[in-house]
């Protein structure tokens, strides 16, 4: 029986492993360490809340006190608490730098000074872009040429954490991830905000020419992932975590979503470039199949289809979100 502390388990990929975690492990006990910042929803974890081994706990990850009480109670780490969203880092970086970088560093050393193991949760956007003409892949001997702010910060976090292993012998392990999909995901992010717009009867913004191109990794497919390394990983070590498709491009993914739900090609609306965007990522998970048996087992097709029928089964979630309600409500209960 372990005692997890997890952070940022009210996000998108948290609030799945949380529920992964308690239904396949129901002996273990959580703890949910996170800020509640816009990209945090505790209706994501309805399902959690009343269960035996499961507490919330509001909280920055940036306070070197609370950090530290909770890192002494527990086992073992999983990182996931970021400022999570290349757009936002474009306008303002600074709580990237905060979270991202500082939040890990405070909690590195509060896992050193206690001895516990962490597991970092990265993306693959701190190797950089690769293009549409290679059919290169990621992996874990990449080199570092984060692009954005949000990368760049990532790709700190990542070097903190292989730093403090190296220099102090602290127990990680990272993962560097693909662009996940699912229930919950926040829909400022490309899957989910066309498909709540469609329902909403708006167009998708499609950045560019949309010939980007992203490694989709369903969300189940990425906590069995880490479940795996948390069992099998060598510390030290870092796996690159990816999907089942084989290049899909925007264009191709906001048709698939009109075709699911009966529209047309004129929502689709050409917008402005991102700055700086990043054509291609694509990821090369043989390290984690070969040490840990890792394979994605979720279609794309499949569960873009089961996606886009939670998001029209899920309308009050999503109608709460849009609208910042959920934010009102976790005022009123928690002071913020
Ligand atoms: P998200 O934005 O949905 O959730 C982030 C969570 O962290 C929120 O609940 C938020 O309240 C919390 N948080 C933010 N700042 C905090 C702070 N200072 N203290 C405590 N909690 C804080 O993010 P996500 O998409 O679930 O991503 C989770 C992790 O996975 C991140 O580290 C991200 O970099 C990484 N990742 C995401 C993807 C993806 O496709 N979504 C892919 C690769 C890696
Ligand atoms: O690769 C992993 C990364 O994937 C994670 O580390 C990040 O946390 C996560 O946000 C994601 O980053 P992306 O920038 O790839 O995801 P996003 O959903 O923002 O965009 C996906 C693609 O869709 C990208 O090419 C930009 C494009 N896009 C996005 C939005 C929001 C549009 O064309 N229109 C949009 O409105």
């Amino acid at each position: 029986m372990s005692k997890i502390l997890v952070t940022g388990g009210a996000g998108f990929i948290g609030s799945n492993f949380i529920r992964y975690w308690l239904s396949r492990h129901p002996g273990d006990e959580m703890i949910n360490l996170d800020k509640l910042t816009y990209a945090g929803n505790l209706e994501n974890l309805k399902d959690a809340e009343g269960k035996p081994g499961y507490r919330f706990v509001l909280g920055d990850i940036t306070n070197v006190d609370i950090v530290r009480d909770l890192v002494r109670q527990c086992d073992l780490i999983v990182h996931f608490a970021a400022e999570s969203h290349v757009d936002r880092s474009i306008i303002d970086a600074g709580e990237f730098i905060k979270t991202n970088v500082v939040g890990t560093q405070l909690l590195l050393q509060a896992a050193k000074d206690f001895d516990k193991r962490m597991h970092h949760v990265s993306t693959d956007e701190v190797y950089g872009a690769l293009s549409l003409e290679t059919k290169k892949r990621f992996n874990e001997a990449s080199p570092f040429n984060p692009t954005s702010p949000y990368a760049a910060s990532k790709a700190a976090s990542d070097h903190l954490v292989m730093a403090y292993h190296h220099t102090h012998g602290l127990s990680v392990t990272i993962s560097n991830c693909s662009n996940n999909f699912g229930p919950y995901q926040f829909p400022e992010k490309f899957i989910p905000l066309a498909i709540t717009n469609l329902l909403e009867g708006k167009k998708v913004p499609v950045y560019g020419d949309g010939l980007y191109v992203r490694d989709w990794l369903y969300v189940d497919d990425h906590c069995r992932a880490i479940d795996l390394i948390l069992e099998k990983g060598q510390t030290g070590q870092t796996y690159c975590i990816g999907g089942m498709t084989k290049s899909v491009n925007n264009l191709a993914v906001i048709k698939k979503i009109l075709k699911l739900l009966g529209q047309g090609e004129e929502m689709i609306e050409f917008v402005k470039d991102r700055p700086g965007h990043d054509r291609r990522y694509a990821v090369d998970w043989s390290r984690a199949k070969k040490e840990l048996g890792y394979r994605p087992e979720h279609d794309f097709d499949e569960y873009l289809k089961q996606t886009v029928e939670w998001y029209q089964k899920n309308e009050p979630w999503w109608q709460n979100v849009k609208s910042g309600e959920y934010r009102e409500y976790y005022q009123t209960q928690y002071g913020k």
